[in-house]
């Protein structure tokens, strides 16, 4: 893999709570994902992995180390430049799917062009275009009440997708999905990152999306204990 790295972590370190009850939740992570790959973390429940996820994700900052995305490091950025950051060029999908309740399918994907600033010429018709991507184009207007489990990860995804972010992360993304549903959003997410303007991140504790998976890093107690890669299904 010699192509620059979408994401470049070094040393990262970070304490979590307050004294006395302070936990050290990583101890010094080195990790980088290469555009056009699939990652899967996994590790043990309190192993650091939501806490790694979200300082790739520029949501909480390194206590020590440095993050770089595409190259640039987030070293004294400012609140506002971390959102831009955010913004433009990384997508989340998380476990409970997070969808606007009151909001159809295509609106809530519509509302992420928003959030994300991105100016296009027809919002809505953009918004079903990344949803018939992920075979949702008969699910535009239903509400997230009236969709599957399945249905509405795939929502989520279609709203990660829009203004095509470098970096994907997922948190859990099949844990609330049975067998059926959780192999068809691993097939998305194994289809997105084969994109080689992409690096798509999988926080996990399923054994059963292992197949998908380029790369499979695992943690343990805030250390990175295993890396490697293997041909994938
Ligand atoms: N706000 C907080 N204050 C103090 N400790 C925290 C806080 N959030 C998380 N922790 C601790 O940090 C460690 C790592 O938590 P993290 O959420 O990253 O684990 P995880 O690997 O995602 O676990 P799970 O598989 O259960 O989601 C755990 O020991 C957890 O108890
Ligand atoms: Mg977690």
């Amino acid at each position: 893999m010699n192509a620059p790295p979408m994401l470049e972590a070094r040393g990262i370190t970070r304490l979590l709570g307050e004294p006395p009850v302070q936990v050290q939740a990583l101890k010094g992570v080195t990790l980088s994902l290469q555009p056009g790959e699939l990652t899967l973390l996994m590790g043990p429940s309190g192993s650091g992995k939501t806490t790694l996820l979200s300082i790739f994700g520029c949501i909480l900052a390194p206590t020590e180390g440095e993050l770089k995305i595409a190259g640039k490091s987030t070293k004294g950025m400012t609140a506002e430049q971390l959102a831009e950051l955010r913004r433009s060029s990384i997508g989340f999908i998380f476990q409970a799917y997070n969808l606007f309740p009151t909001l159809t399918a295509e609106e809530n994907v519509m509302l992420a062009l928003d959030v994300r600033r991105k100016a296009v010429t027809n919002p809505r018709q953009t918004a079903r275009e990344a949803l018939i991507n992920v075979g949702l184009g008969h699910r535009l207007k239903s509400y997230p009440s009236k969709l599957s489990g399945g249905e509405r990860q795939r929502v989520s995804i279609a709203r990660s997708l829009i203004g095509d972010p470098s970096i994907i992360l997922a948190d859990e993304p099949t844990a609330a999905l049975d067998g059926v549903n959780g192999k068809a959003v691993m097939e998305l997410l194994s289809k997105i990152s084969l994109d080689t303007s992409r690096s798509v991140f999988v926080v996990t504790h399923d054994s059963r999306i292992l197949p998908f998976a380029d790369r499979i890093v695992r943690i343990e107690d805030g250390n990175i204990v295993s890396d490697v890669r293997q041909k994938r299904a």
